[in-house]
């Protein structure tokens, strides 16, 4: 699915949504693997994914590498910014979020790509050029199974 947004908070929108049809869906888990450059609406998005289960308080981990919210589900919020290898993947005790009861949401997956969970659903955010605001959201999802 595609979407476009022309509001931090339309973006906001698109990631509740997604959080719902998660939900629905009786998805207990899910790796969510977000793509896109510095200031694209990454944290915003989860932002309304985790509004969707009650969660507040979301904040770019960036210096903490993973924060831990506890709502309706939990959520792992990651940001693999700083992320260089498997070994720096690892102290952060990642396979056990990754098999952890609830969701995974994990900002700048380009890091750590052959570490993405089979089955990860990918969100990638673009700029529309030239158009300041404007944000392309590209969800590939199958909740099918
Ligand atoms: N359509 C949009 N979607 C998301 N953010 C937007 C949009 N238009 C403008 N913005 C702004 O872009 C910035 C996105 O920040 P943030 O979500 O922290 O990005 P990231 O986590 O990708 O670095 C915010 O300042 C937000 O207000
Ligand atoms: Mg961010």
């Amino acid at each position: 699915m595609t979407y476009f947004t022309k509001s931090a908070e339309e973006t906001e929108r698109v990631g509740y949504g997604l959080a719902e049809r998660l939900d629905k869906a009786k998805k207990g888990r899910a790796f969510i693997a977000m793509r896109g450059e510095m200031g694209v609406g990454k944290t915003a998005f989860t932002r309304g994914f985790a509004d969707y289960f009650g969660i507040s308080g979301v904040k770019s981990p960036t210096y903490t590498i993973v924060n831990e919210h506890r709502g309706r589900a939990n959520l792992y919020h990651f940001d693999m910014y700083r992320i260089a290898d498997g070994d720096d993947l690892y102290s952060i005790g990642y396979d056990d979020y990754v098999e952890a009861e609830g969701y995974c949401i994990a900002e700048w997956s380009e890091n750590i790509e052959e570490d993405i969970p089979e089955g990860a659903i990918f969100v990638t955010i673009s700029r529309i050029d030239g158009k300041e605001g404007e944000r392309r959201i590209e969800i590939n999802e199958d909740i099918s199974i």
